[in-house]
Protein backbone atom coordinates (compact mmCIF):
# COMPACT_ATOMS: atom_id res chain seq x y z
CA UNK A 1 0.00 0.00 0.00
CA UNK A 2 1.25 3.80 -0.98
CA UNK A 3 1.70 5.78 1.51
CA UNK A 4 -1.30 8.45 0.30
CA UNK A 5 -3.47 5.64 0.60
CA UNK A 6 -1.97 4.85 3.79
CA UNK A 7 -2.90 8.54 5.38
CA UNK A 8 -6.61 7.95 3.41
CA UNK A 9 -7.02 4.87 5.63
CA UNK A 10 -5.64 6.49 8.83
CA UNK A 11 -7.82 9.43 8.08
CA UNK A 12 -10.77 7.33 7.38
CA UNK A 13 -10.06 4.91 10.74
CA UNK A 14 -9.93 8.42 12.89
CA UNK A 15 -13.40 10.15 11.44
CA UNK A 16 -15.08 6.17 12.13
CA UNK A 17 -13.93 6.02 15.35
CA UNK A 18 -15.21 9.67 16.37
CA UNK A 19 -18.59 7.95 16.40
CA UNK A 20 -20.32 7.66 19.24
CA UNK A 21 -22.52 4.51 19.21
CA UNK A 22 -25.86 2.89 21.07
CA UNK A 23 -27.31 -0.30 20.87
CA UNK A 24 -30.75 -0.71 22.54
CA UNK A 25 -31.67 -4.64 23.14
CA UNK A 26 -27.84 -4.96 23.15
CA UNK A 27 -27.92 -7.95 25.63
CA UNK A 28 -29.96 -9.93 22.74
CA UNK A 29 -28.92 -12.47 20.02
CA UNK A 30 -27.69 -9.99 18.00
CA UNK A 31 -26.65 -7.50 20.14
CA UNK A 32 -24.65 -9.39 22.47
CA UNK A 33 -22.03 -9.92 19.17
CA UNK A 34 -22.23 -6.87 17.75
CA UNK A 35 -21.44 -4.76 20.96
CA UNK A 36 -18.26 -6.12 20.74
CA UNK A 37 -17.63 -5.95 17.34
CA UNK A 38 -18.88 -2.13 17.30
CA UNK A 39 -16.23 -1.42 20.22
CA UNK A 40 -13.36 -2.85 18.29
CA UNK A 41 -13.94 -0.37 14.99
CA UNK A 42 -15.34 2.52 17.28
CA UNK A 43 -13.25 2.21 20.54
CA UNK A 44 -14.91 0.79 23.47
CA UNK A 45 -15.72 3.87 25.19
CA UNK A 46 -18.11 4.99 22.62
CA UNK A 47 -19.98 2.41 22.04
CA UNK A 48 -22.85 2.04 25.06
CA UNK A 49 -24.76 -0.98 25.36
CA UNK A 50 -28.10 -1.03 26.57
CA UNK A 51 -30.84 -2.89 27.63
CA UNK A 52 -34.32 -3.10 29.85
CA UNK A 53 -32.37 -5.50 31.87
CA UNK A 54 -30.88 -3.57 35.27
CA UNK A 55 -27.14 -5.42 35.12
CA UNK A 56 -25.30 -6.27 31.41
CA UNK A 57 -24.38 -8.84 30.11
CA UNK A 58 -20.85 -9.98 31.72
CA UNK A 59 -19.70 -9.56 28.10
CA UNK A 60 -20.30 -5.25 28.32
CA UNK A 61 -18.14 -5.39 31.46
CA UNK A 62 -15.56 -3.73 29.38
CA UNK A 63 -17.19 -0.50 28.13
CA UNK A 64 -20.62 1.63 28.95
CA UNK A 65 -23.81 0.52 30.04
CA UNK A 66 -27.00 1.77 30.20
CA UNK A 67 -30.13 0.23 31.44
CA UNK A 68 -33.07 1.47 29.45
CA UNK A 69 -36.29 0.74 28.27
CA UNK A 70 -37.31 1.33 25.04
CA UNK A 71 -41.11 1.74 25.75
CA UNK A 72 -40.03 4.67 27.92
CA UNK A 73 -40.03 7.27 24.88
CA UNK A 74 -39.53 9.88 27.24
CA UNK A 75 -36.35 8.20 28.71
CA UNK A 76 -34.94 6.98 25.26
CA UNK A 77 -35.37 10.71 24.21
CA UNK A 78 -33.77 12.40 26.75
CA UNK A 79 -30.94 10.30 26.62
CA UNK A 80 -30.12 10.44 23.16
CA UNK A 81 -30.82 14.09 23.12
CA UNK A 82 -28.28 14.50 26.25
CA UNK A 83 -25.55 11.86 25.19
CA UNK A 84 -25.36 12.87 21.40
CA UNK A 85 -25.24 10.01 19.84
CA UNK A 86 -24.35 9.70 15.71
CA UNK A 87 -25.75 5.76 15.47
CA UNK A 88 -28.55 3.86 16.97
CA UNK A 89 -28.93 0.30 16.69
CA UNK A 90 -32.31 -0.47 17.84
CA UNK A 91 -32.43 -4.41 18.22
CA UNK A 92 -35.29 -4.47 20.88
CA UNK A 93 -37.49 -6.59 19.98
CA UNK A 94 -39.70 -10.14 20.53
CA UNK A 95 -39.20 -12.84 17.73
CA UNK A 96 -41.72 -14.69 15.56
CA UNK A 97 -42.67 -17.72 18.31
CA UNK A 98 -42.15 -15.98 21.18
CA UNK A 99 -44.52 -12.88 19.54
CA UNK A 100 -47.46 -15.45 18.49
CA UNK A 101 -47.95 -15.92 21.91
CA UNK A 102 -48.33 -12.36 22.84
CA UNK A 103 -49.27 -10.45 19.75
CA UNK A 104 -50.19 -7.01 21.36
CA UNK A 105 -47.37 -6.98 23.54
CA UNK A 106 -45.33 -7.91 20.38
CA UNK A 107 -46.60 -5.42 17.95
CA UNK A 108 -46.07 -2.32 20.87
CA UNK A 109 -42.51 -3.64 21.49
CA UNK A 110 -41.33 -4.04 18.03
CA UNK A 111 -42.89 -0.88 16.48
CA UNK A 112 -42.99 1.89 19.27
CA UNK A 113 -39.37 1.96 20.21
CA UNK A 114 -38.60 1.92 16.33
CA UNK A 115 -40.66 5.53 15.98
CA UNK A 116 -39.11 6.88 18.91
CA UNK A 117 -35.69 6.77 17.19
CA UNK A 118 -37.45 7.37 13.31
CA UNK A 119 -38.62 10.87 15.18
CA UNK A 120 -35.16 11.40 17.14
CA UNK A 121 -33.77 11.01 13.50
CA UNK A 122 -35.82 12.86 12.13
CA UNK A 123 -35.44 16.20 14.33
CA UNK A 124 -31.92 15.82 13.88
CA UNK A 125 -30.43 13.95 16.90
CA UNK A 126 -29.26 10.95 15.35
CA UNK A 127 -27.13 10.59 12.10
CA UNK A 128 -27.70 7.24 11.20
CA UNK A 129 -30.31 4.34 12.12
CA UNK A 130 -29.90 0.46 11.85
CA UNK A 131 -32.93 -1.27 12.54
CA UNK A 132 -33.16 -5.49 12.08
CA UNK A 133 -35.94 -7.09 9.49
CA UNK A 134 -36.22 -10.14 8.83
CA UNK A 135 -37.26 -13.19 6.28
CA UNK A 136 -40.22 -13.10 8.33
CA UNK A 137 -41.40 -10.39 6.05
CA UNK A 138 -42.31 -12.91 3.98
CA UNK A 139 -45.27 -14.73 4.04
CA UNK A 140 -47.33 -18.19 1.76
CA UNK A 141 -47.95 -16.48 -0.89
CA UNK A 142 -43.64 -15.30 -1.75
CA UNK A 143 -42.17 -17.37 -4.39
CA UNK A 144 -40.08 -19.88 -1.93
CA UNK A 145 -37.39 -20.10 -4.37
CA UNK A 146 -34.66 -17.54 -4.28
CA UNK A 147 -36.82 -15.54 -2.77
CA UNK A 148 -36.10 -11.92 -4.73
CA UNK A 149 -35.86 -8.68 -2.73
CA UNK A 150 -39.14 -7.35 -4.32
CA UNK A 151 -42.31 -9.58 -4.63
CA UNK A 152 -45.54 -10.89 -2.95
CA UNK A 153 -45.19 -10.27 1.15
CA UNK A 154 -47.99 -11.35 2.88
CA UNK A 155 -46.62 -12.29 6.36
CA UNK A 156 -48.87 -14.52 8.73
CA UNK A 157 -47.67 -14.11 11.82
CA UNK A 158 -47.20 -10.96 14.18
CA UNK A 159 -43.38 -10.88 13.87
CA UNK A 160 -43.56 -10.49 10.15
CA UNK A 161 -46.42 -8.20 9.96
CA UNK A 162 -44.81 -5.83 12.39
CA UNK A 163 -41.20 -6.21 10.52
CA UNK A 164 -42.92 -5.40 7.11
CA UNK A 165 -44.81 -2.31 8.76
CA UNK A 166 -41.40 -1.12 9.93
CA UNK A 167 -40.05 -1.40 6.94
CA UNK A 168 -42.09 0.85 5.27
CA UNK A 169 -42.10 3.09 8.04
CA UNK A 170 -38.13 3.37 7.25
CA UNK A 171 -38.19 3.89 4.04
CA UNK A 172 -40.76 6.67 4.66
CA UNK A 173 -38.82 8.67 7.07
CA UNK A 174 -35.81 8.21 4.48
CA UNK A 175 -38.18 9.79 1.19
CA UNK A 176 -39.89 12.01 3.38
CA UNK A 177 -37.55 13.34 5.65
CA UNK A 178 -34.26 12.15 4.63
CA UNK A 179 -33.47 10.16 8.06
CA UNK A 180 -30.60 7.92 7.14
CA UNK A 181 -32.19 4.33 8.03
CA UNK A 182 -30.42 1.21 7.21
CA UNK A 183 -31.80 -2.54 7.52
CA UNK A 184 -31.30 -6.26 7.06
CA UNK A 185 -33.62 -8.98 6.43
CA UNK A 186 -31.67 -11.53 8.54
CA UNK A 187 -32.06 -14.94 7.75
CA UNK A 188 -32.23 -17.07 10.86
CA UNK A 189 -28.91 -16.23 12.62
CA UNK A 190 -26.60 -19.12 14.34
CA UNK A 191 -24.14 -18.20 17.12
CA UNK A 192 -22.21 -20.39 19.64
CA UNK A 193 -21.89 -17.05 21.96
CA UNK A 194 -25.21 -16.08 22.57
CA UNK A 195 -28.18 -17.84 22.81
CA UNK A 196 -31.32 -16.84 19.85
CA UNK A 197 -34.73 -16.31 22.30
CA UNK A 198 -38.44 -17.59 20.94
CA UNK A 199 -37.26 -17.60 17.16
CA UNK A 200 -38.36 -20.37 14.68
CA UNK A 201 -34.98 -20.24 13.49
CA UNK A 202 -33.50 -21.65 17.10
CA UNK A 203 -33.85 -25.24 16.20
CA UNK A 204 -30.57 -24.58 14.12
CA UNK A 205 -28.98 -23.19 17.74
CA UNK A 206 -30.22 -25.59 20.00
CA UNK A 207 -29.09 -28.85 17.71
CA UNK A 208 -25.51 -28.15 18.37
CA UNK A 209 -25.53 -27.95 22.04
CA UNK A 210 -27.68 -30.94 22.08
CA UNK A 211 -25.29 -32.71 19.66
CA UNK A 212 -22.62 -32.27 22.11
CA UNK A 213 -24.60 -32.68 25.64
CA UNK A 214 -26.66 -36.05 24.57
CA UNK A 215 -25.72 -37.11 21.27
CA UNK A 216 -29.38 -36.68 20.52
CA UNK A 217 -31.59 -34.16 19.15
CA UNK A 218 -35.47 -33.62 18.38
CA UNK A 219 -36.74 -30.76 16.08
CA UNK A 220 -39.50 -28.73 16.06
CA UNK A 221 -39.69 -28.71 12.45
CA UNK A 222 -39.78 -31.34 10.00
CA UNK A 223 -37.13 -33.01 7.91
CA UNK A 224 -37.43 -31.43 5.06
CA UNK A 225 -38.07 -27.37 6.52
CA UNK A 226 -35.66 -25.74 4.35
CA UNK A 227 -35.01 -22.03 5.82
CA UNK A 228 -32.29 -19.17 4.97
CA UNK A 229 -29.75 -18.94 8.09
CA UNK A 230 -26.52 -16.83 8.55
CA UNK A 231 -23.57 -17.39 10.71
CA UNK A 232 -23.33 -14.58 13.39
CA UNK A 233 -20.39 -13.98 12.32
CA UNK A 234 -21.36 -13.08 8.86
CA UNK A 235 -24.50 -11.21 9.88
CA UNK A 236 -22.41 -8.94 12.13
CA UNK A 237 -20.22 -8.26 9.13
CA UNK A 238 -23.18 -7.50 7.28
CA UNK A 239 -24.37 -5.30 9.60
CA UNK A 240 -21.76 -2.81 10.37
CA UNK A 241 -20.36 -2.91 6.20
CA UNK A 242 -24.22 -1.94 5.77
CA UNK A 243 -23.75 0.76 8.10
CA UNK A 244 -20.56 2.17 6.53
CA UNK A 245 -21.40 1.87 3.42
CA UNK A 246 -21.21 5.05 1.74
CA UNK A 247 -25.04 6.65 1.49
CA UNK A 248 -25.56 7.00 -2.30
CA UNK A 249 -24.77 2.96 -2.45
CA UNK A 250 -27.39 2.04 0.19
CA UNK A 251 -30.24 2.20 -2.27
CA UNK A 252 -33.10 0.33 -0.48
CA UNK A 253 -34.12 1.93 2.40
CA UNK A 254 -36.80 -0.87 3.41
CA UNK A 255 -34.47 -3.54 4.11
CA UNK A 256 -32.15 -5.95 2.15
CA UNK A 257 -32.45 -9.49 1.47
CA UNK A 258 -29.16 -11.61 2.81
CA UNK A 259 -29.22 -15.18 1.60
CA UNK A 260 -27.06 -17.11 4.13
CA UNK A 261 -27.10 -20.54 3.61
CA UNK A 262 -30.37 -22.49 3.45
CA UNK A 263 -30.67 -26.24 4.58
CA UNK A 264 -33.32 -28.41 6.32
CA UNK A 265 -33.27 -29.93 9.67
CA UNK A 266 -32.20 -33.72 8.09
CA UNK A 267 -29.04 -32.24 5.84
CA UNK A 268 -27.78 -29.76 9.28
CA UNK A 269 -28.15 -33.61 10.95
CA UNK A 270 -26.00 -34.98 8.16
CA UNK A 271 -23.35 -32.24 8.79
CA UNK A 272 -22.99 -32.81 12.32
CA UNK A 273 -23.21 -36.60 11.87
CA UNK A 274 -19.74 -35.77 9.90
CA UNK A 275 -18.27 -34.66 13.21
CA UNK A 276 -20.20 -36.97 15.96
CA UNK A 277 -20.74 -40.40 13.86
CA UNK A 278 -23.57 -41.55 16.52
CA UNK A 279 -25.32 -38.26 16.65
CA UNK A 280 -29.59 -39.12 15.90
CA UNK A 281 -32.17 -36.72 15.31
CA UNK A 282 -35.88 -37.28 15.50
CA UNK A 283 -38.75 -35.06 14.20
CA UNK A 284 -42.13 -33.69 16.70
CA UNK A 285 -43.18 -30.31 14.74
CA UNK A 286 -45.14 -28.04 16.58
CA UNK A 287 -46.73 -24.79 15.98
CA UNK A 288 -43.21 -23.14 14.85
CA UNK A 289 -43.81 -25.64 11.31
CA UNK A 290 -46.37 -23.54 10.19
CA UNK A 291 -44.49 -20.00 10.63
CA UNK A 292 -41.66 -22.14 9.16
CA UNK A 293 -43.88 -23.14 5.86
CA UNK A 294 -44.93 -19.58 5.49
CA UNK A 295 -41.11 -18.48 5.01
CA UNK A 296 -38.81 -18.77 1.84
CA UNK A 297 -36.39 -22.02 1.40
CA UNK A 298 -33.98 -19.40 -0.22
CA UNK A 299 -33.22 -15.61 -0.84
CA UNK A 300 -31.76 -13.73 -3.67
CA UNK A 301 -29.76 -10.86 -2.35
CA UNK A 302 -28.12 -10.00 -5.56
CA UNK A 303 -29.24 -6.44 -4.41
CA UNK A 304 -26.98 -6.71 -1.50
CA UNK A 305 -24.08 -7.89 -3.24
CA UNK A 306 -24.56 -5.08 -6.22
CA UNK A 307 -25.21 -2.32 -4.35
CA UNK A 308 -22.75 -2.19 -0.93
CA UNK A 309 -20.64 -5.65 -2.27
CA UNK A 310 -21.76 -8.10 0.13
CA UNK A 311 -20.32 -11.52 0.01
CA UNK A 312 -20.77 -13.95 2.74
CA UNK A 313 -17.80 -16.24 3.98
CA UNK A 314 -19.43 -18.80 5.78
CA UNK A 315 -20.71 -22.35 3.83
CA UNK A 316 -22.35 -24.83 5.94
CA UNK A 317 -19.12 -26.91 6.52
CA UNK A 318 -17.37 -24.26 7.96
CA UNK A 319 -20.67 -23.39 10.09
CA UNK A 320 -20.82 -26.79 11.33
CA UNK A 321 -17.60 -26.91 12.10
CA UNK A 322 -17.33 -23.82 14.04
CA UNK A 323 -19.90 -24.64 15.98
CA UNK A 324 -19.53 -27.91 17.07
CA UNK A 325 -15.68 -26.29 18.10
CA UNK A 326 -17.12 -23.64 20.11
CA UNK A 327 -20.44 -24.37 21.57
CA UNK A 328 -20.02 -24.26 25.48
CA UNK A 329 -22.50 -26.86 26.79
CA UNK A 330 -22.18 -25.54 30.09
CA UNK A 331 -24.22 -22.74 29.06
CA UNK A 332 -27.51 -24.70 28.92
CA UNK A 333 -29.29 -26.44 31.61
N1 LIG B 1 -34.83 -15.91 13.54
C1 LIG B 1 -36.09 -15.22 13.49
C2 LIG B 1 -37.18 -16.04 14.03
O1 LIG B 1 -37.13 -17.24 13.87
C3 LIG B 1 -36.40 -14.82 12.08
O2 LIG B 1 -36.03 -13.52 11.90
O3 LIG B 1 -38.09 -15.51 14.56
Amino acid sequence: MGLFSRIILLLLKFFLNMKKVLVIGACGQIGTELVLSLRQVYGTDKVVASDVKVYANDTFLDGPYKQLDVLDREAVRAYIIAEKFDHVYLLAALLSATAEKNPDFAWKLNMEGLFTVLDLAKEGHIQQIFWPSSIAVFGPTTPKQNTPQYTVMEPSTVYGISKLAGERWCEYYFKQYNVDVRSIRYPGLISHTSLPGGGTTDYAVDIFYQAKKTGKYTSFLDQDSALPMMYMEDAIRATIELMQAPKEQVKIRSSYNLAGISFTPETLASEIKKHLADFTISYAPDFRQDIADSWPDSIDDSHAKNDWGWQEKFGLGEMVSEMLTHVDISKIS
